[in-house]
């Protein structure tokens, strides 16, 4: 028997659990906000890029299985099992994540509750929150209806979200009673059996764990662009020692790409909730190293921008830079906070006129950075250009023949932002290719 299901918020999180959810078998109700983002997911289209996403949509709306809704009362009316998934973005005054919506999502929820429900938290929150929201969902719900708010960190990355929600490496169950696991376990039961490791912990646990995966694969991306410094100092190629040390299985090679480093809607705003939240409970001294990561990070992109400078004769001043890549990663058409766009905003400041192309995230990037110019192929960014850079690493762009482009552009100079090409291919056709920590 399937089970009845709300999500509510309908980003890249709750969109793809929504889906999912209903490609296990579940009956799904999703609601948001925005009337729009609605209208259209009911048509079966998808507001933003996710491969494989938009057929599970279409699959499911087709089905029945998987329904849209701007009315709570509604998702409380139909579903038991209630999922919160909506943002916690970093709040305007601090480096503490914003709480409000998962607060406000539950508050508009509860009080419509007529039978006993389980309200699960999926969004990334401060360790505590989950507690907090426990206690407002029984002083909310109506009298002789049990609410239990249980938190289900997920795991997902854009570019591959609905793989990682049906097969995911781990799931956390974070529970106050045998009852909430209990429902969990039949909602991933067809994984479950599929032997995904889960383990059922407390809520805090379950918050944390999310957060420390976040913070841990920031500081190995953020290791590996420390050292990709040293070797520019000492003609020392980080691409091979993190080869070399990803032999190590105890190290592992993912998460060693160094180059313009991390960006998203998650990771850095996750490394600064933590440490935010660190400061809250009286422990900040624990996390000094987060500061180091945040700040070691963001200097990338500066370092990035000067490497530029250099190559372009010592001045950017009516440069012509070709940006190939916009998105905070390939695979999506997100750009909060992309290392990317953060660059070719940099180059601008600096005199130059960079000319910006994504195979996806054009649109995006323009509403982000309106005074930034996008093209829609590799051929006009590339025109007459002084400097190209590779900053996102799409496989197209990795692919481009350098042979190919070599007519196109002012003058034969590449920046690698990514250690993504092979140097030898561009080199042998004429170019003077330059790397991040690469001699
Ligand atoms: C991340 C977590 O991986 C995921 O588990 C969590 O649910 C949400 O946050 P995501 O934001 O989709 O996922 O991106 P991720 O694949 O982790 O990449 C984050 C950033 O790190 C990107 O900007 C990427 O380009 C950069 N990165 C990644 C590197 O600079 N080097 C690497 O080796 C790997």
């Amino acid at each position: 028997m399937p089970a009845s299901i709300s999500v509510i918020g309908t980003g890249y999180l709750g969109a793809t659990h929504a889906a999912c959810m209903a490609e296990l078998g579940h009956d799904v109700i999703a609601y948001d906000v925005d009337a729009t983002k609605i209208a259209a997911l009911a048509d079966g289209v998808l507001p933003f890029f996710e491969p494989g996403l938009e057929e599970l949509l279409r699959r499911h709306t087709a089905s029945g299985r998987l329904r849209f809704t701007t009315s709570v009362a509604e998702l409380a009316e139909r579903a038991d099992v209630h999922f919160i998934c909506v943002g916690t973005p970093q709040r305007a005054d601090g480096l503490a994540a914003d709480t409000s919506h998962v607060e406000a999502a539950l508050l508009a929820l509860v009080p419509h509750l007529t039978r006993s429900s389980l309200v699960v938290g999926k969004s990334t929150v401060p360790v505590g929150t989950a507690a907090r929201l426990n206690q407002l969902a029984q002083e909310s719900a109506a009298p002789g209806v049990t609410v239990e708010v249980a938190w289900n960190p997920e795991f997902l990355r854009e570019g591959h979200a609905v793989r990682d929600t049906l097969a995911p490496d781990r799931v956390v169950l974070g529970v106050s009673s045998p009852e909430a696991e209990k429902v969990l376990r039949f909602v991933y039961d067809s994984f479950v059996v599929d032997e995904v490791p889960v383990l059922v912990t407390d809520l805090a646990t379950a918050e944390l764990v999310k957060s420390a995966a976040n913070a841990f694969l920031a500081t190995k991306i953020t290791f590996a662009n420390v050292m990709a410094e040293l070797c520019d100092a000492t003609g020392a190629d980080v691409v091979t020692l993190a080869d070399a040390l990803g032999f190590d299985q105890r190290i592992g090679r993912r998460f060693l790409g160094a180059g313009i480093g991390f960006g998203g809607g998650c990771l850095p705003k996750d490394v600064r909730a933590l440490m935010a939240s660190a400061g809250e409970l009286g422990v900040d001294n624990l996390f000094g190293f987060l500061r180091e990561v945040d700040a070691a990070n963001t200097r990338r992109r500066h370092v990035v921008v000067e490497a530029a400078v250099a190559q372009c004769g010592g001045t950017l001043v009516g440069a012509r830079v070709a940006c190939l890549g916009a998105a905070f990663k390939p695979g999506t058409d997100d750009v909060r906070d992309s290392p990317a766009l953060d660059v070719a905003a940099r180059l601008q400041h600096l005199g130059a006129h960079p000319v910006v192309y994504d195979p996806k995230a054009n649109g995006t990037g323009a509403r982000a950075f309106p005074a930034l110019t996008f093209v829609d192929t590799v051929d006009e960014a590339v025109q007459g250009a002084d400097l190209v850079m590779l900053l996102t690493e799409w496989p197209e762009l990795v692919a481009l023949d350098p042979r190919g482009l070599l007519n196109r552009v002012g003058s034969p100079r590449i920046l690698d932002g990514r250690n993504a090409l092979d140097p030898e291919s561009w080199r042998n056709a004429g170019w003077i290719y330059q790397a991040c920590g690469r001699p």
